[in-house]
């Protein structure tokens, strides 16, 4: 018995030592842990239960038959996150770069069919050269396992992607397919061809941090969420992440004890619009002011900045926030920032997060470069999204709320539930100076008459009450007291029943 005893721990230790101390090393060189190192960062200490630590390659072409290592390049199993159950790869860089085989495939499948059955999360951390290439079809098969169990488990099960090295060619899709991605700054890359491809068919000359590096992805791409400064602060980062997200479709978002005053009266938020109605204010003010303990986690920061999307909680619970940003684009909405609010509000709408919205929007971004971009399409992408989510659905217009944007963003027409305006919004088919040139286009000209025009329209319908009048809007509230007002909504929201027609799916504007 003793013998056993020892054999496994002898093949337990050669397991945990990967590809070997030299290629551990040139992982540390690299500012990178490695793929156990990882795991301990991410999981509650001493919760993680591996899997499949022995499973080894079957291949025997290109001499593969001689080097296998136990594991297969990928680390597998379950743990806690601060008590939560989550699903996890991590894939060892110093086992042939990480890269895919058959088996490797499999272990990854395992723990996905595991997660499906019962309803917990799964993260991958992703650090792979690919596709196996000894292997050839065996490897792009197991790939497609991948994939069709990513797309099984969307909206059953949050997934989440860190890519914390090399990511290429069709490797780059499973992550596409998940909720989330995040990045590690310079040490990690995203592409679907190389630079090397690229020179040769386009004749581009570009670095592999240019082409696919986390700036890149995070900010003109937009296919990664975030990203950060090294692996432990991503690893902390998704710790942080994960305590916002309800484990499966099946449950609401985790409660957190909250030592935030539901009652908390912010007098600082009434002077946050400021008098000048074209003058910008930061909406992050408004989230952190109503937000628990100013707690929020944004989603797509560095992308699409005129609308700001992210998790926080109110009375401990967890909430999406969607935000016009006046700062940036005066808080237009455009094709990025369409496609940013819409593909958060199908996650929250998943997930039975409920959605904030708070609004200052002028309207669509005019422009060739918008419309030939398909803004048309690409907006509706956020009209649909708010029109068929089911979740608790509040909004606060702030400021402004012009033309289709006032529709868009949540508003009653679209099945908001609560509809709140400060006291000085303005909710109306355009601006006064725009709406003047057009109903009075005769009197352009006359300076005075125009000046008494605009004054008229303001007076009109730059204020709340006509929608109030109408039900449109529910409430005007105090800016002061929006905290209080979103939580009793909230509250009174929590056991909300809607359901959309029966149907396959639906077909949104893709
Ligand atoms: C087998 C691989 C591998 C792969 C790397 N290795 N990628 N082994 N299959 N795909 C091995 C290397 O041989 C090397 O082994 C070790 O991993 C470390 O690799 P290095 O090249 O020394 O590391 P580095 O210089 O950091 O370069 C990393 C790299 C490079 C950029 C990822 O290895 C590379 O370009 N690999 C090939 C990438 C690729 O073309 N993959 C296929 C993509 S197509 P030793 O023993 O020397 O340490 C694809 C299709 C998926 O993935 C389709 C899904 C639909």
């Amino acid at each position: 018995m003793k013998e056993i005893l020892e054999q496994l721990e002898e093949r337990r230790a050669r397991a945990r030592l990967g590809g070997g101390e030299k290629r551990i090393e040139a992982q540390h060189a690299r500012g990178k842990l490695t793929a156990r190192e990882r795991i301990e960062i991410l999981l509650d200490e001493g919760s993680f239960e591996e899997f499949d630590m022995f499973v080894e390659h079957r291949n025997t072409e290109f001499g593969m038959a001689d080097q296998k290592v136990p594991g297969d390049g990928v680390v597998t199993g379950w743990g806690t996150i601060n008590g939560r159950k989550v699903f996890l790869f991590s894939q060892d860089f110093t086992v042939f770069g990480g890269s895919l085989s058959e088996t490797h495939a499999a272990k990854i499948a395992k723990i996905m069919d595991m997660a499906m059955k019962v309803g917990a999360p799964v993260i991958g951390l992703n650090d792979s050269g690919g596709a196996r290439i000894q292997e050839g079809v065996d490897s792009l098969a197991g790939y497609a396992e991948v994939f069709t169990r990513n797309v099984m488990a969307s909206g059953v099960i949050p997934q989440i992607s860190v890519i914390m090295g090399p990511c290429a060619g069709g490797a780059v899709y499973s992550p596409a397919m998940t909720d989330f991605i995040f990045m590690v700054k310079d040490t990690s890359y995203m592409f679907v061809t190389g630079p090397d491809v690229v020179k040769t068919v386009t004749g581009e000359q570009v670095s592999q941090e240019e082409l696919g590096g986390a700036r890149t992805h995070t900010s003109k791409s937009s296919v990664a969420d975030g990203s950060f400064a090294n692996d432990v602060e991503t690893l902390l980062q998704m710790r942080r992440l994960y305590d916002f997200l309800p484990l499966s479709n099946r449950e609401a978002p985790p409660l957190r004890p909250s030592f935030d005053d539901p009652e908390r009266v912010e007098p600082a938020l009434d002077t946050l619009v400021p008098d000048n109605p074209n003058k910008p204010y930061d909406m992050h003010e408004l989230i952190e002011k109503v937000a628990d303990e100013g707690d929020f986690f944004e989603i797509q920061k560095d992308f699409a900045k005129n609308i700001i999307t992210g998790f926080g909680r109110i009375e401990g619970s967890t909430v999406g926030f969607v935000a016009n940003q006046p700062m940036v684009l005066a808080g237009c909405l455009d094709i990025d920032a369409s496609r940013k609010g819409a593909r958060f509000v199908r996650f929250c709408d998943c997930f039975n997060i409920p959605i904030v919205t708070l609004v200052d929007v002028p309207g669509f971004l005019p422009g060739t470069a918008q419309e030939y971009g398909g803004l048309i399409k690409q907006g509706a992408k956020l009209l649909f999204a708010y029109t068929e989510a089911t979740v608790p659905k509040v909004t606060v217009i702030t400021r402004k709320a012009y033309g289709g944007a006032y529709d868009v963003m949540a508003s009653k027409h679209i099945r908001g539930d609560i509809n709140y305006a400060w006291p000085r919004a303005e909710i109306a088919v355009m601006g006064a100076k725009g709406a003047v040139e057009i109903i009075f286009r005769s009197e352009i000209g006359d300076e005075n008459k125009i000046a008494e025009r605009t004054a008229e329209y303001e007076s009109r319908f730059a204020n709340p009450f006509i929608a109030a009048q109408r039900g449109f809007i529910d409430e005007v509230i105090m800016p002061r007291n929006t905290r209080v007002r979103v939580g009793r909504a909230l509250r009174m929201l929590r056991d909300k029943a809607t359901e959309n027609p029966w149907k396959k799916h639906d077909n949104i504007p893709l």
